[in-house]
C-alpha cells in the first residue's frame, strides 16, 4: 500500500488538494521602468533600491507574493516609450508597472497602462496629466505632481521680498510644469515672472542663458534640473559669479541626489520638495538607518519614492491577499491607503497623487536641511481629471 505521504503527494500533482491561496500562487511579475543610463540614471537607481529595500524589510513578499522583477532601461527617451512599456505589458506578461523618473516617458506608460488596465504605480515622474486629464482607476503616484513643489517656491520666493523672477529650465513637461507652478505661487503671492529661459532635454550648454541672467539682474532666480544636468548648472551658475550677485531658489530636484556631487557650489541654495534629508522623525531615522546599512550610502528623495511606491502596492496586495486579478479592491484599497512614508505620513488625493507638506530646504554640507515647512499639506489641484 502507498504511503499515506506518497497518496498526499499524488493527490496534489493531480490539482485535486486545494492549496492555501498563497502557495499556490507564482511570484508577481513587477515591470520595473526606470533610467539605467543618462543624465536620470543615478534616480532610476535609487528608485529601485528604495523598492527593494522596502520588500526586503517585509521579508521579501507583498500579499503574500514573492516579487519577481523584470527590468527595462528607458533611456528618459520618450520616443522609445510606447515600445519599452508595451513589451512589458504584452511579451513579459507583467502584473504591475513600477515607473518612471522622466515625465514624457511616464505620459506614455500612463496610456498603455490605462488602455490595458494594468496597474501604475509612478515612483516620480510629475507629469501634471498623470493625476490630471490622463488620470485613472488603476494609476497610482507615490512622488509628487510637476506643480506642487513649483508652486511652494513660488510662494517661498515672494513671501523672501522678491518681486522680479527669472526661470530657467529643461524645455518639457517636468520643466515647464515646474515653471508654471512656480509662476502661480509667486504672482499670486505679488511677484511678476518678468522672462523664462529653456534649454533643450538633456543639453546642459546654459552659458548664453547664464549671461543673459547677468545681463537683466532679476531678484531672484528658479530653477528646474535635476541628476546630471542639475550638478552641471550649479557648478557653472557658481563659477559664472552669479551665486554672489542673484540668488537662486529651486524646486528641490536641482540639489537632491546630487549635493555631493555639487560641492561647495550648492552650498547655501534654498529649494521646495517634499523631501529633506534630517526630518527627525523615528520613521525618517529608521529608513535612513536602514538604507545606509543596506546600501552603503545616503537615501535621498527618489529612494522614499521608491520604496513608498513599495508601500502602496504592499497596502493593494495585501487587501486582495495577492490576488492581483481582483482590480476593483485593489485599486480601492491603495486609493485609500494611509502612507507611513519617511517624509511623513501621507494619503492620495482623489486623482491618486500625494497630498504632503512640501518642505523649504537648505544645503548644508552633504545635507538639504529642513528649514521650514513651505506649505502644508498641498494638494495638487488635480485639473481634468475625471474618476
Ligand atoms: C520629470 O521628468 O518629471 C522629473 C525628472 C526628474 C526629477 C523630477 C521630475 O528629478
Amino acid at each position: 500500500m502507498k504511503s499515506p505521504l506518497l497518496f498526499a503527494a499524488a493527490l496534489l500533482a493531480a490539482g485535486s488538494i486545494p492549496l492555501p491561496a498563497a502557495a499556490q500562487q507564482a511570484p508577481l511579475k513587477v515591470g520595473l521602468m526606470l533610467p539605467y543610463s543618462g543624465t536620470y540614471a543615478a534616480l532610476g537607481d535609487m528608485i529601485e533600491k528604495g523598492f527593494k529595500l522596502y520588500v526586503q524589510e517585509q521579508g521579501g513578499k507583498l500579499g503574500g507574493r514573492e516579487l519577481q522583477y523584470v527590468k527595462v532601461d528607458d533611456e528618459s527617451d520618450p520616443s522609445k516609450a510606447t515600445d519599452n512599456v508595451n513589451k512589458l505589458i504584452r511579451r513579459d506578461r507583467v502584473d504591475v508597472l513600477i515607473g518612471t523618473v522622466h515625465s514624457g516617458v511616464a505620459l506614455a506608460m500612463a496610456r498603455a497602462a490605462k488602455e490595458s488596465k494594468t496597474l501604475l504605480i509612478v515612483p516620480n515622474a510629475g507629469a501634471d496629466a498623470i493625476t490630471g486629464a490622463q488620470c485613472a482607476p488603476n494609476i497610482f503616484r507615490s512622488s509628487f505632481s510637476n506643480w506642487q513643489p513649483g508652486y511652494a517656491a513660488g510662494v517661498v520666493a515672494a513671501k523672501k521680498g522678491y518681486r522680479r523672477a527669472m526661470t530657467i529650465t529643461w524645455n518639457y513637461a517636468a520643466g515647464q510644469e515646474t515653471v508654471k507652478g512656480f509662476t502661480e505661487g509667486f504672482e499670486k503671492t505679488g511677484g511678476k515672472v518678468v522672462k523664462d529661459l529653456g534649454v533643450p532635454f538633456p543639453n546642459v550648454e546654459f552659458q548664453a542663458l547664464l549671461t543673459e541672467i547677468a545681463a537683466q539682474k532679476p531678484d531672484v532666480v528658479f530653477a528646474f534640473f535635476a541628476g546630471g544636468g542639475a550638478v552641471k548648472f550649479v557648478k557653472d551658475y557658481d563659477a559664472a559669479g552669479l551665486k554672489k550677485t542673484v540668488p537662486l531658489v529651486a524646486s528641490g530636484f536641482l540639489t537632491d541626489g546630487t549635493i555631493e556631487a555639487q560641492g561647495a557650489s550648492a552650498e547655501g541654495i534654498l529649494s521646495t520638495l517634499h523631501y529633506a534629508d534630517n526630518l527627525e522623525t523615528p520613521r525618517n531615522n529608521a529608513f535612513r538607518k536602514s538604507f545606509a546599512l543596506t546600501y552603503k550610502q545616503n537615501a535621498d528623495v527618489y529612494a522614499v519614492q521608491g520604496y513608498d511606491a513599495a508601500q502602496m502596492l504592499g497596502a493593494g496586495l495585501a487587501a486582495v491577499k495577492g490576488d492581483i486579478s481582483q482590480h476593483d479592491k485593489l485599486d480601492a484599497a491603495i486609493a485609500r491607503a494611509k502612507i507611513d512614508s519617511p517624509r511623513g505620513r501621507f494619503a492620495l488625493s482623489p486623482q491618486h497623487n500625494p497630498i504632503q507638506d512640501i518642505y523649504l530646504r537648505e544645503v548644508k554640507g552633504k545635507y538639504n536641511e529642513l528649514v521650514d515647512i513651505a506649505v502644508r499639506a498641498l494638494a495638487d489641484p488635480g485639473r481634468g481629471c475625471k474618476l
